[in-house]
């Protein structure tokens, strides 16, 4: 039969932002855990869907581990890039990260799309996905495609609507 386009997916994003319940929650059911800890490293997870089949690299934001990032540059196909939308005090450090993603050599030049969540969208601190986008300045991301979605990874909401756009980018 006819094999199901391969995609690697790079999810990036600080300690705690939620990378792993978001893509926990894009597993299917039968395959979703209970408990989600801290990662260590990384963890690689594999699904499909209607017409894909993902690999998911699981990164750990912590900032010992963050230095792992950039090997998987080159091997990504896309980058979901996570804030925890509640957390203003480290949104300068999100736009670091970000920007030093961005500046990569093996990011730099290539025209990945780059889906944005601004999760834990249910905290009475949120942020909106606008003022998300405007602290970490997305307007300037020119070269890409991008998107921001507000999502609330425990409850699965806005996940599907950022995964579709994703799907709709991929060259
Ligand atoms: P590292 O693996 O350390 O990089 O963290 P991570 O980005 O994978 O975060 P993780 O998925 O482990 O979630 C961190 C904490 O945030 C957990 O306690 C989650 O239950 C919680 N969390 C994740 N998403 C949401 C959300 O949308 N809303 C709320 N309120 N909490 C969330
Ligand atoms: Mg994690």
């Amino acid at each position: 039969g006819l094999r199901k386009k391969e995609v690697n997916v790079l999810c990036l994003g600080l300690d705690n932002s939620g990378k792993t319940t978001i893509i926990n929650q894009l597993k299917p059911a039968n395959t979703q855990t209970q408990e989600i800890v801290p990662t260590i490293g990384f963890n690689i997870e594999k699904f499909k869907n209607s017409s894909l089949s993902f690999t998911v690299f699981d990164m750990s934001g912590q900032s010992r581990y963050r230095n792992l990032w950039e090997h998987y540059y080159k091997a990504s196909h896309a980058i979901i890039f996570v804030i925890d939308s509640g957390d203003k005090l480290r949104m300068v450090v999100a736009k670091e990260e970000l920007e030093i993603l961005l500046n990569h050599e093996d990011i730099r030049c290539k025209r990945v799309p780059v889906l944005f969540f601004a999760n834990k969208m249910d905290l009475d601190s949120a942020m909106s996905s606008v003022k998300v986008s405007q602290m970490l300045s997305l307007e300037n991301i020119k070269d890409k495609p991008w998107h921001i979605c507000a999502s609330n990874a425990i409850k699965g909401e806005g996940l599907q609507e950022g995964l579709e756009w994703l799907q709709g980018n991929l060259s």
